[in-house]
């Protein structure tokens, strides 16, 4: 997340979309967002899901997909662990820090909350807890304010990133759903990532308004997290997922699975979506937006690829 020291964060951003698609929904105004918004002003709840209306058939008809929605499941459940680390690294702005505590985390928990309710009525054998259980007790030692962006004003960017990836894949996962409910929910988180990235980007420039981070060292932030997103909190998350749901696979059987839920993951990826909206904290020029758009999409498409 960005910072701007003792200044509300200008939210105007949230209000306009970043990007060029039509369909996002903006629901809450960005400033009330901003300010103390947890549960009560939230863009949507658990009890609006309908989750005993989930079909049970259609759930089981795609595993590789719930395995998918379980491990992000437990990324967004071991939330608190991130917010912790970016309260304190961004605790000379009290704005950001209580946008953090009071919507971005609220929002994140309660991501996975729906998602750990949706798998136990789709997955209604899966013992959830000691899953991830397992999986914090690996997670909670790589989540150190030392892997961040030393820059608060980079770490923001970076942060664009992060909420980039969440937006895509939750469209992705919504695009692809076949079952209505967790079509639903897919969808609302993914309005509420896409709110986050919105957030990060507005305070990453009212921050770097003070720091004067060229673009340069804006994109190195934005590929070193890029890079960063391929590696671990996926990759934990499933192996977990695994060793829990099928016990008895061996690690051949692991190996295929993984490969099977990238490519599920990537299926519907908004792979254009995904380029512009990490164009955007680099503020091109249009002239070279439209000259660097299209390499920056053969870039993501390649880096998607390999997660
Ligand atoms: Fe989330
Ligand atoms: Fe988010």
């Amino acid at each position: 997340m960005t910072s701007l020291r003792n200044t509300e964060p200008t939210l105007a951003l949230a209000a306009e979309p970043a990007y060029s698609a039509g369909d996002v929904v903006v629901v809450a105004p960005a400033a009330t967002r901003a300010k103390s918004a947890p549960e009560s002003q939230a863009r949507w709840a658990i009890e609006d899901l309908n989750l005993n209306s989930v079909d049970l058939n259609l759930a089981a008809a795609d595993d590789d997909l719930a395995c998918l929605v379980c491990a992000a499941s437990f990324v967004e459940s071991g939330s608190a662990l991130y917010a912790a680390n970016l309260a304190e690294h961004f605790s000379d702005d009290e704005n950001i820090v209580r946008w953090l505590d009071e919507r971005w985390e609220s929002d994140e928990l309660r991501h996975g909350r729906a998602l750990r309710a949706y798998l136990e009525k789709a997955w209604p054998s899966f013992d959830w807890q000691p899953a991830f259980d397992s999986f914090i007790g690996e997670y909670s030692k790589l989540c150190s304010t030392e892997l961040l962006e030393p820059s608060r004003a980079l770490e923001m960017a970076a942060r664009c990133v992060v909420e980039m990836g969440t937006s895509t894949l939750y469209r992705s996962i919504s695009e692809q759903a076949q079952e209505p409910v967790l079509k639903r929910l897919a969808w609302e988180i993914a309005q509420d990532e896409t709110l986050h990235y919105k957030n990060f980007l507005a305070y990453f420039k009212q921050r770097n308004a003070d720091e004067g981070r060229g673009r340069w060292a804006v994109c190195g932030a934005l590929i070193r997290r890029a890079w960063e997103l391929r590696a671990d909190d996926a990759d934990i998350a499933l192996r977990h997922v695994f060793a829990h749901r099928h016990p008895e696979w061996t690690p051949e059987d692991i190996k295929a699975a993984r490969k099977r839920v990238n490519l599920v993951a990537r299926r519907k990826l908004p792979i254009q979506l995904a380029s512009k909206m990490l164009l955007k904290p680099l503020d091109l020029p249009p002239a070279a937006q439209r000259w660097i758009e299209p390499m920056l999409t053969r870039a993501t498409q390649i880096a998607v690829s390999r997660f």
